[in-house]
């Protein structure tokens, strides 16, 4: 039977899901996440505090678990993420200048040279501009460490692992209109421009009833892509049910479809219950795991590529 990985590999892109380790002895959880993904995101075992809890002894066991779980089944992994202004541990939260930036350059190599061949595409970046309308980047420590903070992050995950494609993931920045779409757009322009190493943005895409999928959307993920990057979305989900969540998710598929660079779309968990919002039913499984209308239309608008 079609799959939504197998039916997204006809179209030349990858259909992936947000893992929770602890996840993995549910035998519902794993038998959907077997048979219908073909990519994994940690959703939250790659993160800072996960790690490297203290400054420079890190911790990879919990992310292992998703990732060799993944390899073994011959599923493809995205590290999220290398820098984050949130879920930093204490020891890096009250480092400044010199220190936070010799410190958040090191976590970058280590972890990137750990999972150098495992891990095939990086969010380096996230979350790095503010919301609003001034289209400024967000305030942060490692944004207090200079404006090349993003840049210095980059080079350093190529320099770790040279194959992996190197992304810098947001969320709203799906609306081509926003200043904060704009100012990630000059970004990656800029680095382009100037030999920064990067291959992808990563367009979060959580929509809600008030941030639905733009009917552009399709042109905010063509104007990244004539940049020179792969785009991805990375944590699709879609607050809502019944027809109008599945004609929303068949919307956000069709615009990936349209872009020949949008290469592949990653849901933030697998049953409505293991959402970070879970009250939003924003996935593709219902708390049981059975398949929900949005399931329905994402397989039917990957199979009318
Ligand atoms: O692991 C601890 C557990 O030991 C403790 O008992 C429990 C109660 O405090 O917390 C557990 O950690 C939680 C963690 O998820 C694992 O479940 C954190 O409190 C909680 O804040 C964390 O939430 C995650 C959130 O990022 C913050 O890291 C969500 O699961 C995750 O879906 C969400 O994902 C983010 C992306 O990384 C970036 N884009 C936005 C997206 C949604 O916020």
């Amino acid at each position: 039977a079609t799959t939504l990985a197998t039916a997204a590999e006809r179209t030349g892109r990858y259909f992936g899901v947000g893992v929770q380790g602890y996840k993995l002895t549910d035998q519902t959880y794993v038998g959907i996440l077997n048979r219908e993904f073909g990519v994994v995101t940690p959703e939250n075992e790659m993160k800072l505090d996960a790690t490297e809890p203290q400054q420079n002894r890190f911790n990879f066991a919990p992310a292992d678990r998703i990732v060799d779980h993944a390899l073994q089944q011959g599923k493809r992994v995205r590290g999220h993420t290398l820098l984050w202004h949130a879920g930093q541990p204490s020891w890096l939260a009250g480092l400044r200048g010199t220190a936070l930036r010799a410190a958040m350059l090191n976590h970058v190599t280590q972890v990137t040279a750990y999972y150098r061949g495992k891990v095939y595409a990086w969010d380096v970046v996230n979350e790095a501009f503010a919301d609003g309308t001034t289209g400024a980047r967000r305030d942060s420590n490692f944004q207090r460490t200079g404006d090349d903070w993003i840049e210095a992050a980059f080079h350093a995950a190529r320099a770790a692992d040279p194959t992996a494609k190197l992304c810098y993931n947001d969320y709203n920045i799906e609306n081509r209109a926003h200043a904060k779409t704009q100012a990630v757009y000059r970004m990656v322009r800029d680095f382009k421009a100037r030999g920064v190493p990067i291959d992808c943005v990563g367009l979060q895409s959580h929509f809600t009833a008030n941030h639905p999928v733009p009917a552009d959307f399709a042109t905010t993920l063509r104007d990244f892509a004539d940049l020179g990057v792969d785009v991805q979305l990375t944590e699709l989900d879609i607050e809502g049910s019944g027809a109008a969540q599945a004609e929303n998710y068949r919307r956000a598929v069709t615009a990936c479809l349209a872009v020949s660079r949008c290469t592949g779309i990653t849901v933030w968990g697998v049953r409505d219950s293991d959402s970070w919002r879970a009250s939003a039913t924003p996935l593709l499984f219902d708390h049981s795991g059975a398949e929900k209308p949005a399931y329905t239309a994402v397989l039917d608008a990957l199979r009318c590529a």
